[in-house]
């Protein structure tokens, strides 16, 4: 199978790893807007085809492609796929806003292709183990979750072009870091039915014109309440916990620290106990963006075979188009929150 990469920034080498690793997968041509930005990824990593143009790599004859450019450009990345007949993965989120999203369903839709989102934290055996336990009903109905995001981010990745900008990305540490953690959530408790959020930019306001610090209180339609504590501000970073408890109280957890790395951290579930490991925050780990990258690249590459044998097999992927929107959608509904200072009924 042939596939591209359209956007040749930090994470595209995760892509490139994660591909090679399925048999029979070319990483056969990337793309990138920048001038000079393509050839000189292509020419690292020995990839035979490079072009600045959209149209030209998904006409290379390729059978997918990954879309690894920044939030706000992933829409035209997927609409040029379905438009060439290209099944395409993409990174997260899958848009900066809902009408973007649902634009691109209904056109992979129309198209006839697969169309799959990175969300590889779901990939973690921590985070299948919660789920693992909800499906076989040794997790009964969910009554409460949450989750503490405590990072750090400097001044120094914010000063990267386009970072903290609500242009390029749609808005700050909910839509950029954690909404992988808030599709956890979702993906334990259902669909959200009522959000009340508050955002702030109160560290990084010199650099971002997006939140760096945000709250929120989500209703699940369960009736299930979880809150979301999140910030970029901490020193050091203290990682990020999700958890959920059902109504006999059982509860389950992960933390991921350091981050790309998701561990159980609570686990008071009948049947077999599991190995919980305890939190060590600060304790010196490598917590730089490209250790947090390199830390994330098993869970890319177990994603990315998924996808491919979705392609091969006919099928759809873990993680679809269709299945990325609701964690933008409780995103979108905390900005709404925040900017009107009242509750989203969704
Ligand atoms: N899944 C994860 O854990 C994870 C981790 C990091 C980043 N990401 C996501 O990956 C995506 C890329 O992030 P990054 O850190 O690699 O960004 P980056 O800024 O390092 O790279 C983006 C690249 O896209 C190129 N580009 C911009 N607009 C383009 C367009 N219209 N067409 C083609 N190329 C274009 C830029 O020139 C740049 O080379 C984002 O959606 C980000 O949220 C996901």
């Amino acid at each position: 199978m042939r596939v591209g990469i359209l956007g040749c920034g930090r994470i595209a080498r995760n892509h490139v790893a994660a591909l090679r690793a399925v048999d029979g997968v070319e990483v056969a041509a990337v793309a990138d807007t920048v001038p000079g930005r393509a050839h000189a990824f292509a020419d690292a990593h020995g990839i035979p085809y490079a072009s600045e143009d959209v149209d030209l790599l998904l006409e290379s004859g390729l059978d997918a492609v990954t879309v690894c450019t920044p939030h706000a450009a992933h829409e035209a990345g997927v609409l040029a796929a379905a438009r060439h007949g290209v099944h395409v993965l993409c990174e997260k989120p899958i848009a900066v806003d809902l009408a973007q999203a649902h634009r691109m369903i209904a056109a992979a839709g129309d198209a006839g292709i697969r169309f799959g989102v990175v969300f590889q934290r779901r990939f973690w055996p921590a985070a299948q183990r919660i789920r693992a336990a909800l499906d076989d009903g040794r997790l009964g109905t969910l009554t409460a979750g949450g989750i503490v995001a405590r990072l750090n981010r400097d001044a120094a990745y914010y000063a990267e072009p386009g970072r903290g900008t609500r242009a390029a990305e749609g808005g700050g540490v909910l839509i950029t870091q954690v909404i992988h953690h808030i599709d956890l959530l979702q993906w334990y408790l259902g669909r959200a039915r009522r959000v009340t959020g508050h955002c702030a930019t109160l560290v990084h306001g010199g650099v971002i014109d997006v939140e760096d610090t945000a709250g929120a209180l989500i209703e699940f339609a369960s009736g299930a309440i979880a809150t979301v504590q999140a910030a970029t501000t901490f020193r050091p970073g203290l990682g990020i916990q999700v958890w959920v408890s059902d109504a006999d109280g059982h509860t389950a957890g992960l933390t991921e620290y350091p981050e790309g790395v998701g561990f159980t951290d609570v686990w008071t579930v009948p049947g077999p106990p599991e190995p919980v490991h305890a939190y060590e925050p600060g304790s010196g780990p490598d917590l730089t963006l490209p250790a947090i990258h390199d830390h994330l690249a098993p869970y890319h590459a177990r994603q990315i075979a998924d996808f491919v044998a979705a392609v091969r097999e006919d099928r759809e992927p873990a993680v679809t188009g269709r299945d990325a929107v609701h964690a933008l959608e409780i995103v979108e509904a905390v900005y709404a929150s925040s900017r009107t200072g009242t509750t989203v009924v969704l």
